[in-house]
């Protein structure tokens, strides 16, 4: 069995203090930075931009997962890939020309990301399964951390990681909204690869040792 990865969601540091957050993760054993950019459009919040994104790749140690919750990603994708974005990951539900948006950006040698909401069927993605590097399963209605966990996800993510067997594919199934150690084995056994927890790693009274065990939970 692969290893799965956890990816603390930068949306619930604490912004005062972001860089001893942002070393937090650095020397946990979580694997990802998430960031989750919102413009006010696509989702009823605006978080952060380029330039808290500047911030936390100059600091961060770890692969950068760029979630983009964002109208027309295309114009943004150089930027990011400038800024030090490993992964990007655009919304299905965001994208007129889904394909065209994946190839711009594996062209800018980053790790292509699709995100469905959660009334968006996994089936969707049955033609460019093969294109996607990650699919990114909302398990809340994006925009907000602290939200919680709908149940339907496990259904959607024995589906999809179908859907992936099935095209021969090698795409990574993450899952992004309510994440916590109730539920990391589940979602593993359904089929995750990749857990997104923001509330439950920082509001967290020992940040390290929650990652840790989440971690554990994930791989055991
Ligand atoms: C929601 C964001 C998530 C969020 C997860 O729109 O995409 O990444 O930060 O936060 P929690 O783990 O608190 O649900
Ligand atoms: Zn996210």
């Amino acid at each position: 069995m692969t290893t799965k990865l956890i990816a603390p969601s930068i949306l619930a540091a604490d912004f005062g203090n972001l860089q001893r957050d942002i070393e937090m993760v650095n020397k946990s054993e979580a694997d990802w930075f998430h960031i989750d950019i919102m413009d006010g459009v696509f989702v009823p919040n605006i978080s952060y931009g380029m330039p808290v994104l500047q911030a936390i790749t100059k600091h961060a140690e770890k692969t950068i997962d760029v979630h983009l919750m964002i109208v027309d990603p295309d114009r943004y994708i150089k930027e990011f890939a400038k800024l030090g974005a490993d992964n990007l990951t655009v919304h299905y539900e965001a994208c007129t020309h889904l394909h065209r948006t994946l190839q711009a950006i594996k062209a800018e040698g980053m790790q292509a990301g699709v995100a469905i909401n959660p009334h968006t069927s996994v089936d969707l993605l049955k033609d460019v399964i093969q294109d996607i590097d990650i699919v990114c399963i909302m398990s809340v209605n994006p925009g907000f951390g602290g939200q919680s966990f709908i149940e339907n996800t496990y259904h959607k993510i024995q589906r999809l990681k179908e859907l992936i067997v099935t095209h021969n594919a090698s795409t990574l199934i993450e899952i992004d909204g309510g994440v916590t150690n109730e539920n990391a084995s589940q979602l593993i056994k359904a089929g995750a690869d990749v857990l997104v927890a923001g509330s439950y790693v920082f509001k967290a009274e020992d940040q390290l040792e929650t990652i840790k065990d989440l971690r554990q939970l994930a791989n055991s």
